[in-house]
């Protein structure tokens, strides 16, 4: 990279040593986030190999870069502005999925990594027959963010079949963490901070592929009914409040179809904002402070965030 177009706090030249890593210099994010969103990012990193991210992870802990793993980008909000910061995306690094070897009475094991896209761990699931992962289907994301969100549904969430996380640690070691190991909440699973996620092993049955189907079939046609899926989105906009639901209290205080500009909260599902077609970063947050806004006036309770909004 030229050194004139690095006008900030931080240097990027040592970069050019890394020759197994795809760089994409002020690269759009409205077409690496599902909300199809976002200005320019400084720079989107693609590492070809495992060891190259360890490579590229390691500069730029050495020279204080801003950074973000930005897996599908199903779950983040990204500026209209430009993001002055490292995206990296692991879709080649991390995207081995494997049986593992076999111990008696402890079911099938199979490796996915961080960068490998929900959809096709299911995918193989389904292949090979192999049950447990079931409640994940229909969710955008990779395994890496799926992890760290402890995605899931009614049905259950990534962390039931979890047996372990392997990571890179802040020191650039790789770690292994058993779930015994780790804070398992709803909705997430904390890691030490500047953990990168490699991948994880999970633990699952066999069943006969007519079962797997029909219950695959079954959980996708639930949520078609229940979710505005047609339109790009980040999902469910905010976690559920203890015992109640964040699209029953959206929905009561009226905002169901309310809009700025393209951004809309569904009429579908009060919990989801969609964009309609060219929505901006401020219009989806204008909407986020709004439903938090009312959702803490009429009932005192104050609405997490699921959608992480990236700043810089
Ligand atoms: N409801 C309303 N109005 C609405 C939306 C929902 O009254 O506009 C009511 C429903 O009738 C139901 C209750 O709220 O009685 C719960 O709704 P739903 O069954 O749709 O589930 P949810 O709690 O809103 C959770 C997950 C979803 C997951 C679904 C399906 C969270 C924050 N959301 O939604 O996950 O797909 O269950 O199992 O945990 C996501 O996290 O991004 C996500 C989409």
């Amino acid at each position: 990279m030229k050194s004139e177009k690095s006008p900030f706090p931080f240097s990027l030249s040592s970069f050019h040593s890394l020759r197994d890593v795809e760089f994409r210099w002020h690269e759009p994010l409205a077409h690496h986030t599902t909300f199809r969103v976002g200005g320019p990012v400084l720079c989107l990193a693609n590492p070809k190999t495992e060891d190259s991210l360890v490579e590229l992870m390691r500069i730029i802990r050495k020279d204080g870069v801003p950074y973000l793993i930005l897996g599908e980008g199903s779950n983040v909000l990204a500026p209209d502005h430009l993001l002055n910061a490292v995206a990296i995306q692991l879709a080649q690094a991390c995207a081995e999925i494997r049986r593992c070897e076999e111990k008696s009475g402890e079911g099938i094991r199979i490796y996915a990594g961080a960068g490998l896209r929900l959809a096709r761990c299911l995918g193989f699931c389904l292949r090979h027959r192999l049950s447990g992962m079931e409640s994940l289907v229909g969710i955008p994301g990779t395994i890496g963010g799926a992890l760290i969100m402890n995605a899931g549904t009614a049905q259950g969430c990534i962390a039931d079949s979890l047996i372990w996380i392997e990571c890179l640690d802040s020191e650039g070691r790789r770690r292994r963490l058993f779930k015994s190991e780790l804070t398992v909440k709803y909705r997430s699973i904390e890691l030490p901070k500047d953990w990168v996620v490699l991948g994880a092993c999970f633990r699952l049955t066999t069943v006969s592929d007519g079962i797997l189907k029909s219950r695959l079939r079954e959980l996708i046609k639930k949520r078609k009914l229940a979710q505005p899926l047609g339109y790009p989105s980040a999902g469910c906009a905010f976690k559920n409040p203890p015992h109640c639901s964040a699209g029953l209290l959206i929905d009561k205080v009226g905002l169901k179809g309310f809009r700025i500009g393209d951004a809309q909260i569904s009429e579908k599902h009060a919990n989801w904002i969609i964009n309609r077609g060219n929505a901006e970063s401020w219009d989806i947050l204008a909407l986020l402070q709004r439903m938090e806004d009312e959702v803490f006036a009429h009932f005192g309770i104050r609405l997490e965030r699921e959608i992480r909004v990236l700043e810089s």
